[in-house]
């Protein structure tokens, strides 16, 4: 049924166009060397064995003292996991692999600069700067166990380090990405009360060299104003001995690393054993509006699943080399650069820069020359890689066997792309749906054992059985065509433990709306909701369709925008596509889409023209675009999602809000200019917004 032949088109049948992709299978080189290719493993985590199965995950680490109950549910839905178990996350990602392979790469770094030369930092030397920087922090900065550090740091060796260094105190960090402003950094700390920033002078990206330390001060202002006094700034230095930034070091505030860690060379902190319970990190979600959310991770728990899930859907051996280019400030960074990947003692890779720097070839001539055989990174990034150089891969010899993409969903277009030329036919993709509040996957294929399917990210990963709700709490069948609200029935380990000093808003926003029995104590009751609208194939696949506020109302149908970006990508030309709502008096929305164009295509009404067929085509007449623009590169957030609030600002003539946590701000002056005139000369500027629709049109498609 084509949208346009619909006479009335329930809210939930938004996907219904979505056509079936066709299966790929994992090829069988992968297969035969896969950690998990005994499709009994499926048995083992089907749901009579929950929550028992996730003992197969904490079994991977090296616990202190065993946990006596694997899952207590007395008092939801703070749930605790491997209740009397003591560990410590550093001792798991670092001592433990020293007596198998002490002089091992743990990190390779790879600098931005291309001349500059891969750094490569054993298990040993690892070792010895988590020791010494824990030493640091505990003598000089004076952190006790269970205190709060807030990082302020980019994609460099001395991040992991620091994150290490904390957990091996059980002190609580929180990175905050280092492309983030000063503000934004100094709202975080007073949020988390942390009294020590650990910086950078400066690092690469893009070929400059970035002033990074002036942030610093902005922080610490902004904390002050927030109550909140940091008492020591310590500042690692990108070359040591030099100085990249221009502000002043504040004198009894500010600390070169390097100057103050020589009183702390060789220095040794015993680990210290946490319960499973004690937080390990907090990671504020990316939300630009309202308060963000310090999404508190625990010890045993979530270093258990993000272990579990990178041996199994990352498919990573000791002897792998692993690149995840995504940033550690994320979620993904923490868990599957840092956490995940260290505790299976294999080798990860870090890189500091863009990377399509300096040219887009960069990323291949990288996998190339350090015998990269896993490689993750997100949708955007695939789309800009093909954007920029859709036949680089083919000039280098690099040889994946297994590729993720990750954060948002990847168009089946750009996905054949990703499988074809990036992974030259030859690796098991997963498309690894999940949420910084997660902590690891929740959809996924299982590589060796389920085909791929592009577009969706397949069924519940291992032990995590989702279902799908309407608005009432009815499950929506899967091969009913109609999408809702995807919740996952049954907690984690890897689940987040509360929204740090807020529980009342953890509690509202994941778990109020579908809680059966708010006095229940039964797991059963108190489905987690995850904010994402999704649909489900009949053979049990799971397509995200983003969050759910996300979708344009056009006349009563609800159009998602991944599926209208999907189709927009298929048009000849079409690189990247956003689609935004423009108020429209007659049909209360209508749809407005961005386009960015692949090398070797200049802007045509032709293009515009194919974009509005294949969305007719594809979605129905319903969803034809009023407009498409063709601009030169969307407004992006430094992490590369598209924020599609600025642009439906602009087609609006409405405020675009705060720009100052793009990447690219100086984008939305040109596209404003472009579009805006254009509507003029068209007599399309609408009439003042009610407040209703301005609100909508200012928080289309913000992250919560
Ligand atoms: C939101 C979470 C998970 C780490 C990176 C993002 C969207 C994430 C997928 C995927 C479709 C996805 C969802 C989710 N998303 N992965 N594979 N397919 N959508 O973390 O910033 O917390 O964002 O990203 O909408 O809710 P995040």
């Amino acid at each position: 049924m084509a949208l346009d032949e619909a006479s009335e088109v329930s809210e939930a049948q938004i996907a219904v166009h979505w056509r079936e992709e066709e299966l790929y299978y994992p090829p069988a080189k992968f297969i035969g060397q896969a950690n998990a290719s005994d499709p009994a493993i499926f048995q083992r985590f089907s749901e009579e064995h929950f929550p028992e199965c996730f003992k197969e995950y904490a079994d991977l680490l090296t616990w202190d003292r065993y946990w006596h109950t694997t899952l207590d549910t007395s008092n939801p839905p703070f749930w605790k996991w491997f209740v009397g178990g003591r560990l410590n996350a550093s001792y798991n990602c670092v001592d433990r692999h020293l007596a198998r392979d002490p002089n091992k790469a743990a990190l390779l770094w790879v600098p931005e600069p291309e001349q500059e030369p891969t750094v490569a930092v054993t298990y040993q030397e690892l070792y010895r700067r988590v020791n010494e920087l824990a030493a640091l922090l505990q003598g000089f900065a004076g952190v006790k166990t269970g205190d709060r550090v807030t990082f302020h740091l980019p994609m460099v060796p001395e991040l992991p380090v620091a994150m290490l260094a904390c957990a091996r105190l059980g002190v609580i960090h929180s990175q905050v990405f280092g492309g983030f402003s000063g503000a934004a950094c100094g709202g975080r700390i007073a949020d988390s009360q942390s009294t020590i920033l650990v910086t950078m002078d400066g690092y690469y990206r893009n070929g400059e060299l970035v002033d990074h330390k002036v942030k610093a001060d902005e922080a610490v202002a902004r904390a002050a104003e927030e109550g909140m006094t940091v008492d020591k700034v310590l500042v690692f230095r990108r070359h040591p001995g030099e100085y990249a930034s221009k502000s002043p070091m504040v004198a009894g505030r500010d600390f070169f690393v390097d100057e103050v860690i020589g009183d702390y060379r060789d220095a040794l902190v015993e680990p210290v054993s946490m319960p499973a319970e004690a937080p390990l990190f907090i990671m504020y979600s990316s939300g630009t509006t309202g308060r963000p959310k310090g999404c508190q991770h625990s010890t045993g728990g979530y270093l258990a699943y993000v272990t579990g899930t990178s041996k199994y859907y990352q498919d990573i051996h000791p002897e792998d080399t692993y690149w995840c280019a995504a940033d550690i400030g994320w979620i993904t960074g923490h868990s599957y650069i840092v956490y995940g990947p260290l505790s299976l003692g294999t080798t990860t890779v870090l890189y500091e820069g863009v990377p399509t720097y300096p040219d887009a070839g960069r990323a291949w001539r990288i996998a190339e020359r350090l015998g990269v055989n896993i490689f993750h990174t997100a949708p955007t990034t695939i789309r800009m890689l093909r954007k920029l150089g859709p036949d680089e891969p083919k000039k280098y010899n690099y040889h994946f066997k297994h590729m993720t993409t990750v954060g948002e969903p990847i168009e089946p277009e750009v996905w054949r792309w990703y499988y074809e030329v990036v992974g030259k036919g030859e690796a098991a993709i997963v498309d690894t749906w999940w949420q910084t509040e997660n902590g690891g996957f929740l959809g996924s294929t299982l590589p060796a054992l389920q085909p791929m399917k592009p577009g969706s990210c397949g069924p519940g990963v291992l032990g995590i059985y989702p279902v799908i709700y309407d608005e009432d709490g009815n499950e929506v069948a899967a091969g009913s065509g109609k999408a809702g609200n995807i919740c996952i029935r049954n907690p984690w380990p890897g689940i987040f433990q509360t929204i740090w000093g807020d529980p009342e808003r953890f509690i509202d926003t994941y778990y109020r709306k579908y809680c059966k029995d708010p006095d229940s104590k039964d797991w059963h009751d108190w489905p987690y909701f995850a904010n994402d609208g999704a649909m489900q194939a009949a053979d049990g696949y799971f397509r995200i369709l983003g969050r759910v506020d996300d979708v344009i109302n056009v006349a009563g149908h609800r159009l998602g925008t991944k599926e209208l970006e999907s189709a927009a990508v298929l048009a000849e030309g079409v690189a990247e596509a956003a689609a935004v709502p423009v108020v429209d008096e007659l049909r209360g929305r209508a749809v407005e889409m961005y386009v960015s164009l692949r090398p070797g295509f200049v802007a045509s009404d032709e293009i515009k023209r194919g974009v509005s067929d294949v969305i007719a085509s594809e979605i129905g007449k319903v969803a034809i675009p009023k407009n498409v623009w063709i601009v030169a590169d969307m407004p992006k957030t430094r992490s590369g999602k598209i924020m599609r609030r600025v642009i439906a600002g602009i087609s609006n003539f409405t405020d675009v809000g705060d720009t100052s946590t793009l990447a690219n701000p100086e984008v939305v002056d040109d596209i404003r200019e472009h579009v805006q005139s254009e509507k003029r000369a068209r007599g399309e500027v609408p009439k003042a917004l009610s407040a209703k629709d301005k609100e909508e049109i200012g928080q289309f498609g913000q992250a919560e």
